[in-house]
């Protein structure tokens, strides 16, 4: 299924008559269920947060860090990213906080982040200077900003760019580790979903 659908369809009643085995995309409450009972054998996660999960370990690795009792915050709570990825990182035995658009405090939530996962939707909201120094940076969001620079396209508007929820020049002079957008978490979403389309296939094959 490939959301949003237009107007008048239900999108809860068309997930949930997808067979959860064959849920790439593990929005299925079965496998989310799966997910936050920590059933990650059976799961099917989704391809965004796992996406993150292994550019966040590889991270880890290079720094010589052990994810284990980090402190982790996830700013964004959506089904789709926020709340798997948060359950991802308990998972590894982060201390998870997950922070939204009531959250008090934001840049001293993020200042004292470990690893802080950014999934919003608002370009460059998370400043460079709220990042923790040596903090591990993973930028979920795309967003579409003008950039009179690049001259106007064909119709005279002008042309854009794109640009993630934390602004990259700044932050990425303290973090550790910082994804670029674009080109960090985005292909690696899409390689996701021919994971769990493989895992599903294998899963059915040894069933
Ligand atoms: N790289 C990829 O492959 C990929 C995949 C999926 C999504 N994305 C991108 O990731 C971003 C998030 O996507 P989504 O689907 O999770 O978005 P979403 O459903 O719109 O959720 C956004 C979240 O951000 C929170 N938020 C909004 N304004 C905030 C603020 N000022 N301070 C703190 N939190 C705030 C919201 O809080 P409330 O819950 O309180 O409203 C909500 O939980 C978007 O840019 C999207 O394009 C990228």
């Amino acid at each position: 299924m490939q959301l949003p659908l237009p107007k008048g369809i239900d999108a809860t009643k068309v997930l949930e008559s997808i067979d959860p085995a064959k849920d790439v995309d593990g929005f299925h409450p079965v496998n989310a269920g799966r997910l936050a009972s920590g059933d990650l054998d059976r799961a099917l996660v989704p391809c965004t947060p796992a996406g993150s999960m292994i550019l966040l370990r590889r991270a880890a690795e290079k720094l010589g860090v052990k994810l284990a009792g980090l402190d982790a915050v996830v700013v964004g709570r959506s089904n789709i990213v926020g709340k798997p990825m948060a359950q991802l990182l308990l998972a590894e035995n982060c201390t998870v906080t997950v922070a939204h658009s009531r959250s008090r405090d934001l840049p001293g939530v993020v200042g004292r982040a470990d690893v802080v996962v950014a999934a919003v939707g608002r370009p460059e909201m998370i400043a460079g200077d709220w990042i923790k120094p040596g903090a591990i940076v993973i930028d979920v969001g795309i967003n579409r900003i003008p950039a009179p620079e690049k001259g106007l396209d064909a119709q005279g508007r002008a042309k854009t760019r794109l640009v993630g929820d934390v602004a990259f020049a700044e932050a990425k002079t303290r973090a550790g580790a910082i994804t670029p957008v674009p080109g960090g978490v985005g292909p690696m979403t899409i390689a996701m979903l021919m994971a769990n389309t493989l895992t599903a296939a294998e899963r059915a094959a040894r069933r």
